[in-house]
């Protein structure tokens, strides 16, 4: 039978590339999304991929979201916590609304999925659970201390997650992406979007497959030996 695999914030961006990729290798994946119908409808009627609502910064709604998907699939496989958000400003002009929507978009939303996928990983002796961070959590971005110390705090939460689990076929892994070719990049101010790739060793954005590539992988039975590790894939701009 496929292995089931949940992607949040699985129809767009980054998450869309995931969600496609898996769906190719023969997982049997749900998309969830929150906000943008239109992309999600759009995303639906092109692959053959449920697509679910809810927001992933309630654990109420993703504890009856988790609930439904698990009576008709059986059990969740592999959780892909990919969901995220940014609302830059420097934090001298941070309005508390900013730092709170991150906080529980970004990093409540981890806790909410996870702690409700993992006793049944548990008692199914597999598991895998990929948190997509960033390069601003590892090196800091002007503008971004709601968004990098969320995207810092997945590596503390993903290293506790692999020693709780390892025992149990579970791995828990990071993979820190940088400046990707997505509409959340877009939407930075042009001549400082300029600016930042003008920083990065290899001239471009990257590609959500470079980013979808490395799921598929680290999801996969050959890598259960890969636990708590970080993967950055960001074309040079920050070296750890
Ligand atoms: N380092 C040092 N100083 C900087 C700076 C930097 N990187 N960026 C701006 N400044 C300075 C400016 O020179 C300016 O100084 P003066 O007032 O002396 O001229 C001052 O800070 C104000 O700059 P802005 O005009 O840019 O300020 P703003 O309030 O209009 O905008 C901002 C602030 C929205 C954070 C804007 O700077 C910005 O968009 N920066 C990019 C943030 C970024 O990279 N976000 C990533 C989003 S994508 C993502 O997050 C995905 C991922 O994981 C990579």
């Amino acid at each position: 039978m496929n292995k089931v695999a949940l992607v949040t914030g699985g129809t767009r961006g980054i998450g869309e590339s995931i969600s496609k990729l898996l769906n190719e290798n023969n997982y049997t994946v749900i998309a969830s999304y929150n906000s943008n119908d239109e992309a999600a409808q759009k995303f639906a009627s092109k692959n053959e991929i449920e697509i679910k609502k809810w927001d992933v910064s309630s654990y109420e709604e993703t504890k009856i979201a988790i609930e439904k998907l698990k009576s008709k699939y059986g059990q969740i496989d592999i959780l892909v916590n990919n969901a995220g958000i940014t609302k830059d400003a420097p934090l001298h002009k941070m309005k508390k609304e900013k730092w709170d929507a991150v906080i529980n978009v970004n990093l409540n939303s981890i806790f909410n999925l996870t702690s409700n996928v993992i006793n049944d990983m548990r008692d199914n002796g597999f598991g895998r659970i990929i948190h997509i961070s960033s390069v601003n959590g590892q090196k800091g971005q002007f503008g971004q201390t709601n968004y990098s110390a969320t995207k810092a705090a997945m590596e503390g939460f993903s290293k506790s997650l692999a020693l709780e689990s390892a025992s149990k076929g579970i791995t828990s892994n990071v993979i820190s992406p940088g400046y990707i070719n997505t509409e959340m990049v877009a939407a930075i101010r042009e001549d400082i979007l300029s600016s930042i790739i003008e920083t990065i060793p290899a001239k471009r954005l990257g590609e959500s497959n470079e980013i979808a590539e490395m799921v598929l992988y680290l999801v996969s039975e050959k890598a259960g030996y890969i636990n708590g590790a970080t993967f950055s894939i960001n074309g040079g701009l920050y070296m750890d």
